[in-house]
């Protein structure tokens, strides 16, 4: 059975909560709404969007590349040490990776706990088709988590939101008895470098302790700081800024006559916490 199959076990429907499915080649719950199985080998559970303003699409394939370069090029493996190290080994059940891009956290994790399977969920066509792909045991749903994560009550080991947006009770909701979620918080220096010098938009991620407050009846098993100062070219710069949501407002080849008059290398401060929360 594939690990998709088997997620039907966890899944609920976006949008009346109910438990889904597999009919058709996609899935549907019991009050008949239905949804599509990509070819590619995701799931997409997107409910009929309600609130203002247009649905939630994720990151674009240039912002994923620039990510997963960024990513290969080893300037995040101390946040995912430090995601690692928040997950026991003998973890069992499921993982969900909220807002999980192309699923570079969640594959490492599974790789050291392997009695986990785990589900990516992200707003991202283009993201999840690569996560569907990244490891034997994890799922790619195509979701948007702000508008509720469509996952049952108490389904999941482990969460995991790692530069993304979601709310706390949603995460709360999901999460099953003695389960954890990992929530990396980037800093308000985190890039500064970059984002004074460009005059880059900031997204609020709120703080460490807001976040590490954020489930009242969860205990708080770590905050760790990540913290250091990389020296970039002027094309590992450009991924920096163009993997996050800069790209949709700034244009890549004027961004890089700025980084060519400052010259390589470009030193900047990776600033993260990684709270880890545990339910009783
Ligand atoms: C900064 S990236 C982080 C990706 C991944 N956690 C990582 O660190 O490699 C943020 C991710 O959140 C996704 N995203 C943004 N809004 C979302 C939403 N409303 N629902 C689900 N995913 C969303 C984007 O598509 C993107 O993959
Ligand atoms: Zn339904």
């Amino acid at each position: 059975m594939s690990t998709l199959d088997a997620a039907f076990d966890v899944l609920q429907c976006p949008s009346c909560g109910e438990p889904l499915s597999p009919a058709d080649g996609g899935a549907e719950c019991g009050n008949r709404h239905r949804f599509d199985r990509a070819r590619q080998g995701y799931l997409s559970l997107r409910a009929a969007h309600k609130g203002k303003g247009a649905p939630a699409t994720g990151d674009t394939p240039e912002m994923l590349e620039a990510r997963e370069r960024f990513q290969a090029d080893g300037f995040h493996d101390a946040i995912a040490e430090a995601v690692l190290e928040a997950v026991p080994e003998d973890s069992r059940g499921w993982l969900a990776d909220l807002g999980g891009g192309t699923g570079w956290y969640a594959s490492q994790v599974l790789d050291a706990s392997p009695d986990l399977r785990g589900i990516v969920l992200d707003a991202s066509a283009p993201a999840v088709r690569v996560a569907a792909r990244a490891h034997d045991r994890l799922a790619a749903v195509s979701a948007d988590v702000w508008t509720g994560i469509p996952l049952r009550d108490a389904s999941v080991a482990v969460a995991l939101r790692i530069f993304s947006p979601g709310s706390a009770a949603e995460v709360r909701r999901i999460l099953a008895p003695g389960g954890r979620a990992v929530l990396v918080v980037p800093h308000g220096d985190h890039q500064r470098e970059l984002q004074h010098g460009l005059k880059l938009m900031r997204v609020p991620a709120g703080k460490a302790e807001e976040v590490a407050a954020s489930i009242p009846d969860a205990r708080l098993v770590s905050a760790r700081e990540v913290r250091s100062r990389v020296a970039l070219s002027i094309e590992q710069a450009l991924d920096a800024v163009f993997m996050g949501p800069n790209a949709f407002h700034q244009d890549r080849e004027k961004v890089r006559a700025v980084l060519e008059e400052w010259a390589a290398p470009i030193n900047v401060t990776i600033a993260v916490t990684v709270v880890t929360l545990e339910l009783e």
